[in-house]
């Protein structure tokens, strides 16, 4: 266990059915392969991490919208349930309230809440926040707790154009709200087996974000990724059947982790007077 406090990382971006709990549940499954903890935090109504990682997305205690509405330092720590994945898996479930949070402006700096309510959450590598397919309120309160952003996008002409945004939101967070957020990197997702065009739209982004920005490798199309998300299994469960995708998230996961020394690496330096 990580005596430091755990590396919180947004997975996300505004477009649906990108690939943002896959990747969420793609690290943390190569995470515990490697014996690491990890908090999931579902900021998605929707609950789908939260269910396929076998937690309750109905009960009013367990519930990511009570936490934020309770805006307290630590709030977070008594909505955390254990997983169905076993001992190194917690998860802070999607509940009932989270939907309603989203057109929440009224109240004073809603951003603020995830960060503080995270505030001495301890004994984890790190806290992965599935995001919804918006970037609204609910985004911009997963970045300004987080320490790193992880994009995960689809390779196509559409979800390039939609990258833009996501890079002025995350300008925006760390303008307004967060100078810890760094840009971690662009995850690119449901890789199709040898395809000139795909290829062709992963060059144009990384003429977008920046060759380096694009992590490698990215994660293969397979269809053993839907049974995962349904069965609500870890996809390094999976073995043989499932070797390619094991071994992208693998190399994905070791990725995140020097992104993650080099982010608090920084953060030390800038505190410094
Ligand atoms: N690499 C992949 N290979 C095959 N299918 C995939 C892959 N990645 C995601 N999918 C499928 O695409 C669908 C959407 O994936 P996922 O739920 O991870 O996206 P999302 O961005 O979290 O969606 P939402 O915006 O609704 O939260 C799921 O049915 C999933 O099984
Ligand atoms: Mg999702």
């Amino acid at each position: 266990m990580s005596a430091s406090p755990p590396v919180t990382v947004a997975v996300l971006n505004q477009k649906g059915g990108v690939g943002k709990t896959t990747v969420t549940l793609g690290l943390t499954s190569a995470a515990r392969a490697a014996g690491d903890r990890v908090l999931v935090v579902d900021a998605d109504p929707q609950g789908s991490a939260t269910w396929s990682l076998g937690a309750p997305t109905d009960d009013p205690d367990h519930d990511l919208g009570r936490v934020l509405d309770a805006n307290r330092n630590g709030a977070a720590g008594p909505a955390v349930v254990p997983s169905a994945w076993g001992p190194l898996v917690d998860v802070i479930p999607a509940g009932p309230t989270l939907a309603a949070r989203e057109h929440d402006h009224a109240r004073r700096h809603p951003e603020q809440r995830l960060r503080r309510a995270l505030t001495g959450v301890e004994g984890y590598r790190f806290v992965l926040v599935d995001c919804p397919p918006s970037l609204g309120l609910t985004t911009t309160t997963a970045l300004t707790a987080a320490d790193l952003a992880l994009l995960v996008v689809e390779p196509g002409a559409y979800a390039n154009r939609g990258v833009a945004a996501v890079l002025d939101l995350i300008d925006e967070v760390w303008d307004r709200h967060n100078r810890a957020l760094d840009i971690g990197g662009v995850i690119v997702n449901r890789l199709p087996a040898r395809s000139h065009e795909a290829d062709a739209r992963v060059d144009e982004l990384a003429g977008i974000v920046g060759r380096r920005a694009v992590w490698q490798p990215p994660v293969p199309q397979r269809v053993i990724v839907n049974e995962a998300l349904g069965e609500g299994r870890p996809i390094h469960d999976y073995r043989s059947r499932a070797r390619d995708l094991i071994e992208a998230f693998d190399r994905l996961y070791a990725r995140l982790r020097r992104a993650a020394g080099r982010a608090r690496s920084a953060d030390r330096n800038e505190d410094r007077p």
